[in-house]
């Protein structure tokens, strides 16, 4: 077989890694040995840090640190209270990219950018890319609707050349990509690499329990729903039993269920009570969202640890992108990674020759 040819852009140049492709942030799923075996891969894995406690979060940028020594990195929620003391443990550690789930803040990027970690958000409209831009972000991850977890409604076909054509900065395309002629699309349309999460979900590297993995791998491509009744905001989630009676069911009834998980997800993420409702203010104030809903939002994380951390089968609320449907196989980081390149590289020839 021979050596297929490299692919290098500006996110290869940017984070110093082999392929322009990223294994995203996802809360529960990109952990240690996802992220170490991505980054031995030769792509961009990220750590999900919005399910962790500072702590937990220390413990796993030192495991990826003991695993690989390639580059790596960590997604942040700003809005989290202590994401300053998190920015001050990636600059310790010397972590090479942080990711933000949520719009960031101006003076986190300045930060970050003073100490060379190169800043790549997420957004999921034009103008948010616009203004990270102007902030100084180094690059921006465009997730379209298709994409798993939270989620806007604008495909990532339509809002991925809308941003390419809006921003100067380099633009990483997120949302229905699982393969090679999709990163070959995404490099048409002017990105520069492409980020995939249901994807990663589901290797043999992801700690998911394969008694889940083998749940989503029976879903087709009707097989995901988005709904804001699990935390107020459209999340992208598989079309279990569970989501489709959240649907229908009345904020009353979803109110004790969602109190006694508030009360697991403090023990579990170790947050004191005062940090919990700082936090849900922070986030009430940025969502404008009742405190009925911010109740249910709290029920979340613990609904999505119940199947993706401790394999419980009948766990309703798994968080999933569209293109769960086109997956059929639980391959290692490695072999992902290797085939998308060959295959983006063999679609890449193809398309030029048909050039007259
Ligand atoms: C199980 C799961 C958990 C996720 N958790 C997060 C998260 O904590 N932070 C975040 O920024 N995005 C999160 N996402 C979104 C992904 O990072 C990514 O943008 C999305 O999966 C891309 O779409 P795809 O699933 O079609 O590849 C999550 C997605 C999934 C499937």
């Amino acid at each position: 077989m021979t050596t297929p040819p490299t692919i290098t852009t500006a996110l290869t140049e940017l984070t110093g890694v082999d392929h322009p492709i990223v294994q995203t942030g996802m809360g529960w799923v990109a952990g240690a040995r996802l992220v170490s075996a991505t980054a031995e891969a030769g792509a961009l894995g990220i750590l999900a840090s919005a399910t962790m406690s500072y702590d937990e979060l220390e413990r796993a940028i030192l495991e990826v640190k003991e695993r690989t020594d390639k580059p790596f990195g960590v997604n942040l929620r700003s809005d989290a209270a202590d994401a300053p003391a998190r920015v001050d443990l990636l600059i310790r550690h010397g972590v090479k990219v942080a990711s933000f789930a949520l719009a960031p803040k101006r003076e986190l990027i300045r930060t970050l950018k003073d100490n060379g970690i190169v800043v790549v958000p997420s957004i999921g409209a034009v103008r948010h890319a616009e203004k990270v831009a102007e902030w100084g972000a180094d690059a921006v991850m465009v997730q379209g609707g298709e994409g798993g977890g939270h989620t806007g409604s604008v495909p990532t076909s339509i809002l991925l050349p809308s941003v390419v054509a809006a921003v100067d900065i380099p633009v990483i395309a997120a949302g229905g990509f699982q393969d090679g002629r999709g990163l070959a699309a995404a490099l048409a349309y002017g990105a520069v690499g492409i980020g995939m999460g249901t994807r990663f979900l589901l290797t043999s590297d992801s700690a998911v329990p394969d008694a889940i993995k083998k749940r989503y791998l029976g879903f087709g491509l009707d097989g995901t729903v988005v709904t804001t009744k699990a935390d107020g905001m459209p999340h992208r989630l598989l079309r279990t039993e569970y989501v489709e009676e959240l649907e229908h069911q009345g904020a009353l009834r979803r109110l004790l269920p969602t109190l006694r998980r508030s009360v697991r997800y403090k023990e579990l993420s170790g947050l004191s009570w005062p940090a919990l409702a700082r936090d849900a203010l922070s986030m009430k104030k940025a969502t404008g969202r009742s405190w009925g809903q911010m109740m249910v939002a709290a029920n979340t994380p613990m609904l999505l640890k119940a199947g993706l951390v401790d394999g419980d089968t009948g766990a309703g609320m798994l968080a999933a992108g569209q293109v769960v449907g086109l997956i059929d196989d639980l391959p290692s980081c490695e072999e992902l990674v290797d085939r998308i390149v060959a295959e983006a590289a063999e679609r890449i020839a193809a398309t030029a020759a048909t050039l007259r």
